[in-house]
């Protein structure tokens, strides 16, 4: 069954470290811990800065919170510090969330858990550092960071039995204790033990105040709006989740309990996200039932181990991509309690070092391909498989790749994407710090992908080739292309330096318009025009030898912003039409204009189809016979669609349209002189002429010229209040959905919609 596809939270933020500051003898008396509603003049105060994101935006703004964890493992809001600030410091190196120190001034107030003051940061990476600001020995707790990945842990779950609101967990103590703490199903702590052969286990805590690793804890605390992007309602999180964590640190002697600890609040206690992880850290925060939904816990925890998110900005538009990487547990999650069972991608189980004794690093170079077989992460343990894991190593940028064969049985049998395929991710950073990874690929045997700009080499190509799979294992070759060994390029090439020295002719980056109609030009700028109609994306009438190319896109507007719905593409006589389709996974086709009629070739280059994911398919037209390696690529993420061109100026030199002049860049009117640089004036240049261009979609839609296209209204204004108002919870969705709709796939689509686009309107969409 298909299961719901979740935004599982933003996450953030971070963690825990070994190094403290010694110096200064205890000269003020002063709290130690704080309470809710206390005021407290501290006489200087050392703490962890912690600095979290706040995911969830599709706004491109980055919104960053600094914490300071106190070394009684309270967490403490600096509101004295704005974004700015925080990114500022980031930048030049002296915060690092989780291992710089936050020093506060004397005479710094704690006012219900929010510091009053700027703090000065501290980094002393050589010291190691045993005690505080005012001499106290510090305790070694939660301070692991690489460490933490290997070995075994004790891990907590607290449930709220009553708090401020009135409000209680679902779960009880029993369901806790056997849905995400037993080991007969999968689970949170089954699956860990099972992706990691063992290398990382959690068992359940015991102690003060733990009932087989489940502590209850009442409060009378309000919690708040939940929504932390607001500052009174931040103040008061801290002090609800504050005081639920300080009960339980309070029954045990050492403060604690538990190297993890996940905190299971009442329903919908948090707003705008179902869960929060913490950054290279011990805790985890969700609403409710969300608390036993398998794909939830390893997706927080994995945060804790230092993870960033799997992101898939290929397929995949708007705030979709941040999660949309579905191999594994790091993109979205589902509200199933015991599935999807899966691992994690190829960049994460790299970053998670537990297959590093058949991990295969290479770095092709001129005349060295790199050639290996890898089995899936599944075979790691099997003595016949030398490797499982693949890094190609861009030398230059340190945006390395990571592949993996994707094999999907036993622990692995629920991946959500790219089954039995091999999977191609890039992390930046050598993989090893709290990154995105990026899905780039998505290969069957016979099948392979080209990189551009490898090495930093202007051009600089490598082509990973999956020569085979069988028997479970892919046989990979790696190779670059250009240069001395390379192949000269094939076919006629008309001009004075043909031959095998001269400098392949491939173009700038491919550009591509997505399924957000975000245009990026031939010359890589970037712009969006968000009308409805359809629109003339490329054409060329002396294509091919004229045969003649003609690309249109058909967007349709939501509310304040548009995505491409259709593409119809004319090479020859032949007209290809493919449109999303949110309900299904199969996106819908004509051929010349026959409703999926047989799809083998569009004016004699052949097609090819598949799907990685129950959401996403891949179409493309290999133009290899004419233009060695170039293709047309249209990716589909349900109603998205996105089309890439592939391949340089000998295909695509002589085009015009919405990407603009070849070579310069220049976004041209259609009489070729004229250049557009608004880009509202561009889009209705470039509507498609009927009569004059030709009729690449079924069926009419409106407008049509000589109508304009459709404008949305204040797009700025609105995506503005969007971004404000996305506090729709998990639970608020599903409720919606499930109030309108019957059909459990319906609502399932529904309540991702409804995420996806924070608009719980868009139940009526179904
Ligand atoms: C912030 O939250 C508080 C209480 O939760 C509320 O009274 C206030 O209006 C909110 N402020 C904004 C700007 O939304
Ligand atoms: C997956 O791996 C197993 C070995 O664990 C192998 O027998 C099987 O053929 C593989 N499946 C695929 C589809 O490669
Ligand atoms: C283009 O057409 C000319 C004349 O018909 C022919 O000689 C040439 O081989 C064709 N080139 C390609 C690439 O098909
Ligand atoms: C966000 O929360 C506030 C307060 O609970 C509510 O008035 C508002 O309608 C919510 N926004 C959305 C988009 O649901």
């Amino acid at each position: 069954m298909k299961p719901s596809l979740f935004l599982s939270a933003w996450l953030l933020l971070v963690v825990s470290t070994t190094m403290i500051i010694t110096t200064a003898k205890a000269d003020h008396k002063i709290p130690t811990t704080f309470s809710a509603g206390q005021v407290a003049s501290v006489g200087g105060l050392d703490c962890l800065g912690l600095v979290s994101d706040y995911d969830g935006a599709s706004d491109g703004i980055i919104r960053l919170f600094l914490t300071c964890l106190t070394d009684e493992y309270q967490l403490l809001g600096v509101p004295q510090v704005d974004s700015n600030w925080i990114q500022g410091k980031i930048a030049t190196g002296d915060l690092k969330s989780g291992e710089t120190r936050l020093r506060f001034p004397l005479g710094t107030l704690v006012n219900d858990y929010m510091l009053d003051q700027e703090p000065i940061l501290l980094n002393v990476e050589s010291e190691v550092i045993t005690t505080d600001y005012h001499g106290r020995v510090l305790q070694d707790q939660r301070q692991l960071t690489s460490a933490r990945k290997i070995g075994t842990y004790s891990l907590a779950i607290i449930r709220v039995s009553s708090d401020g609101a009135g409000k209680r967990t679902t779960p009880t103590t029993a369901t806790l204790q056997t849905e995400v703490l037993s080991t007969g199903d999968v689970n949170v702590r089954t699956q860990f033990s099972a992706c990691s052969f063992n290398q990382f286990n959690l068992e359940p805590a015991t102690g003060n105040g733990l009932d087989g690793g489940v502590a209850t804890v009442a409060t009378t605390v309000q919690p708040g709006s939940g929504n932390i992007d607001n500052g009174t309602s931040y103040q008061q999180f801290l002090a609800y989740i504050n005081d639920i964590l300080d009960q339980l640190f309070d029954q045990n002697g050492a403060r604690n309990p538990a190297d993890f600890v996940m905190l299971c609040l009442p329903p919908s206690t948090m707003s705008g996200t179902d869960a929060i992880g913490y950054f290279n850290s011990y805790l985890t925060v969700y609403n409710s039932n969300v608390c036993t939904y398998v794909s939830f816990g390893i997706h927080e925890i994995g945060h804790n181990l230092d993870l960033h998110h799997a992101s898939d900005t290929l397929f995949t538009p708007r705030n979709n991509a941040e999660y949309a990487d579905q191999v594994g547990y790091m993109g979205f999650s589902y509200g199933n309690i015991h599935a999807p069972q899966m691992c994690f991608n190829a960049a994460k189980s790299y970053q998670l070092g537990w297959y590093s004794s058949k991990t295969y690093t290479c770095t092709p170079s001129q005349c060295n391909p790199c050639q290996v077989d890898i089995g899936g992460i599944v075979s790691f343990d099997d003595a016949n498989v030398d490797w499982v894991l693949m890094k190609i190593e861009d030398i230059s940028s340190g945006e390395d790749y990571y592949l993996t064969y994707n094999n999907a049985t036993g622990i692995n049998q629920g991946t959500q994407e790219g089954a039995n395929q091999v999977i191609i991710n890039t992390q930046p950073r050598e993989g090893l710090e709290r990154d995105f990874s990026y899905l780039v690929g998505l290969l069957n045997a016979g099948e392979g992908e080209t990189f551009t700009n490898f090495n930093g080499v202007p051009n600089g190509e490598i082509s990973v080739e999956v020569l085979s799979i069988a028997n479970g294992v892919a046989s990979l070759q790696v190779s670059t292309a250009g240069g001395d060994c390379a192949v000269p390029t094939s076919g006629p090439t008309s001009g004075p330096t043909s031959g095998p020295t001269s400098m392949p002719t491939v173009g700038p980056e491919d550009p591509q318009v997505g399924g957000d109609p975000h245009f990026v030009t031939w010359t890589k700028e970037h712009y969006e025009f968000h009308g409805q109609c359809d629109l003339v994306m490329v054409k060329d009438p002396t294509f091919a030898n004229a045969t003649g190319l003609n690309v249109h896109i058909r967007t349709k507007l939501v509310r304040f912003w548009s995505y491409i719905k259709n593409v119809g593409i004319r090479i020859g006589n032949d007209v290809l039409e493919i449109q999303g389709n949110p309900e299904h996974s199969e996106a819908k086709y004509w051929i010349n204009y026959e409703y999926q009629g047989e799809l083998k070739t569009l004016g004699g280059f052949p097609i090819s189809y598949h799907a990685s994911s129950v959401s996403k398919s891949v179409y493309e037209i290999d133009l290899d016979s004419v233009y060695p390696n170039a293709k047309i690529v249209v990716k589909i993420y349900k109603e998205f669609v996105r089309v890439k061109l592939h391949g340089g100026k000998q295909a695509y030199g002589n085009t015009v349209g919405l990407l603009g002049d070849y070579e310069t860049g220049k976004t041209f009117a259609r009489d070729g002189v004229t250049v557009l640089n608004d880009f509202v004036q561009l889009g209705n240049e470039w509507q498609v002429l009927p009569g004059f261009e030709p009729k690449l979609f079924h069926a009419l839609e409106k407008p049509q010229f000589p109508e304009k296209c459709l404008e949305p209204e204040n797009p700025q204004g609105d995506r503005q209040r969007r971004l404000t108002e996305s506090n729709i919870s998990l639970e608020e969705a599903e409720a919606a959905c499930a109030s309108q709709l019957k059909d459990p796939l319906a609502i399932q689509d529904c309540i991702y919609d409804i995420l996806a686009t924070q608009d719980l309107d868009m139940v009526g969409a179904f």
